[in-house]
């Protein structure tokens, strides 16, 4: 197979035909698979991604003085708050009845923080059960199902690196009684030199690639689906699918299609939503929701500066305390007109990549040698006409599973879904043991397909339970 003399021309212009080096000594398969993977980047958007991100004075920073706290639909406090949120409610649950709601789940990372060989997904989490990241996601989608008469569909978000590993794992697990889950791809990105912008190769035949961020899902929605078919959002508009419930893979405590949420994100008729939490600390890793010059939007906690990050009101709190915990809701109309003329700007993230030197040797490097390029979804947020922004307990629903040890590990959160659950068995008449810091001291766990919340256990458990070891309700 000849190399098509306009591919080799297309990169010579681009000054990328080092990617051709060893093209000579490759098979026909392999020359097919170089040559695919150059055809489909875009090399005018990387040249501009290169110019602004990798030559260019790439600052993200926004202007302190033009950056203000966002206003927050706040946790109830008052009676006619509660009231209020239990009207949202009703709306919400009458959505999921009349099954207008879908439910995006985002799995495409690479999780190298966690140093876990898979997709994060199948991480067993489950404080007692050992229950993967999937299945207790997946449970929770059974039981909404089974309260309301129809399952959100669920359309899980894949990269190429663990695409077919995810599909397995679900395959292997009869899917974990979901109806009929949609997995889809996202794109990939390549990365690039630090200092030259030379698009760096993984082999001889492949180029070094990695996922094309979170903000990639609103691409992969509309992708048509394998072989062709449907893209997801075809899908969605054929089952009266209209709002979509989307969240991360890393935290098993989301409140999945949370109705009040829902609820209060279509009372607003919002074209996208977001949870947050309040920022325990200046420089916590979570990004913040604000306004700038009046519209809402999210600063990453990366691009932060540390004058706003630490910035305190005369009280003594955080004046920037909104953080997101990346749990959205979003109109799938909202979606097909971002899909349709909008693109979400590229961030860019130094990294260590293992790619081939010119003697094609594979180096490993020890400090970050490369520029990668992601969109985020949360970008989106500027171009809503109408949003929501809702508070929620952190305790209740945020930990996330980031790191191999410390913070956001698997042992902070064994013990915060021990904690909650702790806390449901409580409420459901049950006695449990407590350290003096109000912590359990071993493993409660309640499977969602038992119990989605604390009123449903406490409708189902005889008050009197003594829990004295681990216990897993399923
Ligand atoms: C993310 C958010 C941060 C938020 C925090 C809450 C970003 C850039 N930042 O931080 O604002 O406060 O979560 O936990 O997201 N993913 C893909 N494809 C990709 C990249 C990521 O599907 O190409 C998925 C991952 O599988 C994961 C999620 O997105 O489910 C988060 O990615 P991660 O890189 O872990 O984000 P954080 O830096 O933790």
């Amino acid at each position: 197979m000849a190399f098509k003399t306009d591919q080799a021309e297309r990169l010579e212009r681009h000054g990328q035909s080092h990617l051709l080096r060893w093209w000579n000594e490759l098979d026909d398969a392999r020359r097919a698979r170089l040559d695919a993977e150059i055809a489909a980047v875009d090399l005018d958007q990387l040249d501009r991604l290169i110019a602004e991100h990798v030559h260019g004075e790439s600052t993200a920073a926004v202007p302190t003085d033009r950056v203000e706290p966002v206003e927050v639909v706040r946790l109830p406090e008052t009676d006619g708050e509660r009231v209020a949120r239990r009207r949202a409610k009703e709306v919400g649950e009458q959505a999921l009845a009349n099954g207008e709601v879908g439910v995006v789940l985002v799995a495409g990372g690479s999780g190298t923080r966690l140093g876990f060989d898979g997709p994060k997904g199948t991480f067993p989490i489950g404080p007692v059960s050992s229950a993967s990241l999937f299945q207790i996601h997946a449970e929770k989608i059974v039981a909404l199902g089974r309260r309301h008469g129809k399952q959100p569909p669920l359309y899980v978000m894949t990269s190429p690196d663990n695409h077919d590993a995810t599909v397995w794992f679900f395959d292997q697990h009869g899917r974990f009684g979901l109806d009929r889950p949609r997995f889809f791809q996202q794109g990939q990105m390549p990365a690039v030199e630090l200092g030259t912008g030379k698009i760096l190769l993984a082999a001889p035949d492949h180029l070094a690639l990695s996922p094309d961020g979170h903000g990639g899902t609103l691409l992969a929605l509309a992708a048509p689906g394998a072989d062709g078919g449907p893209s997801c959002l075809d899908d969605m508009r054929d089952r009266g699918v209209r709002t979509l419930f989307y969240f991360q893979v890393d935290n098993p405590m989301v409140e999945i299609a949370d109705p009040a949420y829902l609820g209060l994100h279509r009372q607003a008729d919002a074209e996208m939503s977001f949870k947050i939490v309040e920022r325990r600390m200046p420089d916590e890793k979570v990004g913040v929701v604000v306004t700038v010059d009046g519209r809402p939007q999210v600063i990453e906690y990366s691009d932060l500066s540390p004058e706003l990050a630490g910035k305190r009101r005369s009280d003594g709190q955080l004046e920037i305390w909104a953080g997101s915990i990346a749990i959205h809701v979003l109109e799938r109309s909202f979606i097909e007109r971002l899909v349709g003329k909008h693109r979400l700007p590229f961030h860019r993230a130094v990294k260590k990549v293992a790619h081939l030197d010119d003697a094609g040797r594979t180096i490993k490097p020890a400090e970050p040698n490369a520029v990668k390029f992601e969109q985020f979804i949360f970008d989106a947020l500027p171009e809503a006409e109408r949003w929501s922004i809702v508070e929620t307990d952190r305790l209740r629903e945020f930990e996330p599973l980031k790191n191999a040890t410390g913070p956001d590990s698997p042992a902070t959160v064994h013990q915060r879904m021990s904690d909650v659950f702790g806390d449901w068995l409580e409420q459901a008449g049950a006695v449990v043991p407590r350290r003096p810091d109000g912590s359990v001291p071993f493993g409660i766990e309640i499977s969602p397909l038992y119990a989605l919340d604390a009123n449903e256990l406490k409708a189902k458990l005889a008050p009197g339970l003594v829990v004295e070891k681990p216990i897993y309700l399923h």
